[in-house]
């Protein structure tokens, strides 16, 4: 049983269908690089501590570079019977080094710690792909933002129309949510920053062994406070599922837009020709398919983060072989994500917005009666008598099928005499945004404050 790195007390290998159970290469070689950086400092690490000699640091740093040529070159690659990817490069390893020096990395370490430390470095650099590629979606929805200032939309509660908004201030509603998940990914990462390797199994080291030193070779600050912590947590798994699905849920709720706003029924966007699919059947169509998988794609985010919190749940201290499923749920989450944001990207930037119709729309459903309560208000009306006062305008106009700047003086007075003429100074969409004018409002000169706001954030970022 040469190629199993823990055969020594077994009388034979394991049985077939307990290494096809085992086994994980299909799935964990992705992590070849960081395994070899975790090799390498493990070997300075080792002969700091006087277990390889100057000569034997040399001649394994040569084995593991030549080792790391060949697993990019695709020279190596898992053999059928290696069980995961430690275990692989280990053979890689003595391959290239002989059995007595390549026979000698192993001392201190355990796949427990490498695995939780590989599998930390893996997720550092994805998270910060990611955060480039939402950046690149905030940027397209800041483009338009920055485009179309001025143009007014209408704003919508439970999907009907609720108050005239500026369509950048729309936009940018969702440029806020994907920034804050930048921010997340900083901020998990700043958690993340800790390496286990040095915990060994569970208990730590005896071998004199410097956790501190491994950790600043692999980009850590620091080693992890406790050892058996360091090898049986996943929460920094668990909640870079986390923010990644809640990327996928913030794509998907403008996703959606996008698909409700390309319909002939609303009309508000036109999609690019090269970021729309056509029909097999069906001459005509012109599909939001960009949007529609990122809609799709949150469902299986979620459903890695959840998968992955139940895994977890109840696992008693220390490494349990449970945890090898920690890795297909986020490792598909960041695939998901790196294959689905440039496009989303790109379907987003060459969006052609129908300004017409947001502005021939934005002050229908009569969307303008708030401003009517609150030019009440503004008159020293009390807004419970206000509100009923505008309602009643809205069930004038609706009887007669006008609008509420059609409403005469006459019409006004009947419906109260609070009422004068002056009121029809705030029945334009122009007065009622202008209105807004608080901080966070859609005011256009507090939506020119957020853009500048979200270019600086994207700068800093
Ligand atoms: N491949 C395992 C994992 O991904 C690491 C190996 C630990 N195996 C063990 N028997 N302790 O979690």
């Amino acid at each position: 049983n040469s190629v199993s790195l823990w055969g020594g007390r077994f009388g034979g290998g394991p049985a077939a269908a307990l290494a096809a159970l085992s086994k994980s290469t299909h799935f964990d070689w992705r992590l070849a690089p960081q395994d070899v950086a975790g090799s390498k400092a493990h070997a300075n690490v080792l002969h700091r501590a006087g277990l390889l000699n100057d000569d034997e640091l040399a001649a394994m740093i040569r084995a593991l570079d030549r080792l790391a040529a060949d697993v990019t070159s695709g020279d190596f690659a898992p053999a059928p019977d290696d069980e995961d990817v430690h275990t692989a490069l280990e053979r890689g390893l003595i391959e290239r080094a002989g059995p007595e020096l390549g026979g000698k990395l192993r001392a201190g370490r355990s796949r427990n710690d490498q695995v939780a430390t590989l599998f930390r470095m893996y997720l550092r650099s994805g998270a910060r792909v990611v955060a480039g590629q939402v950046l690149d979606v905030v940027e397209a929805l800041a483009g338009h933002a920055d485009a179309h200032l001025g143009v007014a939309m209408p704003g919508r509660t439970h999907l009907q129309h609720a108050q005239p908004v500026l369509l950048s201030h729309h936009l940018l509603a969702h440029a806020w949510a994907l920034l804050r998940d930048v921010d997340r990914l900083r901020d998990w990462d700043r958690r993340t920053d800790v390496s286990p390797y040095g915990s060994g199994a569970l208990a730590g080291s005896s071998l004199g062994l410097d956790p501190e030193y491994v950790a600043h070779q692999l980009g850590f600050s620091s080693a992890t406070e406790n050892s058996i912590d360091g090898t049986a947590s996943r929460d920094f798994a668990a909640e870079a599922a986390f923010v990644l699905a809640m990327i996928g849920v913030d794509v998907s709720r403008l996703a959606e837009e996008v698909i409700l706003w390309a319909t002939k029924e609303f009309s508000f966007v036109e999609l690019d020709d090269a970021w729309a699919t056509g029909s097999s059947i069906m001459p005509q169509k012109k599909n939001p398919d960009v949007a529609e998988l990122a809609r799709g794609k949150a469902g299986r985010l979620v459903g890695n983060l959840s998968g992955l919190m139940t895994t977890l749940k109840a696992l008693p201290l220390a490494y349990n072989r449970d945890l090898q499923e920690d890795k297909e749920p986020v490792f598909d989450s960041i695939d998901s994500l790196t294959v689905l944001l440039p496009a989303f990207a790109g379907m987003v930037a060459t969006l052609r917005f129908n300004t017409a119709r947001l502005e021939e729309l934005a002050p229908q459903g009569f969307s303008l009666a708030t401003d009517i309560a609150e030019w009440l208000v503004r008159q020293g009306v009390p807004f419970r008598e206000a509100h009923e006062v505008a309602g009643a305008c809205v069930q004038v106009c609706e009887k007669r099928g006008i609008e509420l700047w059609d409403l005469n003086d006459d019409d006004l007075v009947a419906v109260s005499p609070h009422l004068t003429p002056a009121v029809r100074d705030v029945l334009s969409v122009p007065g009622a945004l202008a209105s807004r004018s608080a901080k966070g409002g859609t005011a256009p000169d507090r939506v020119r404050d957020q853009l500048a706001a979200i270019r600086a954030e994207i700068t800093v970022a």
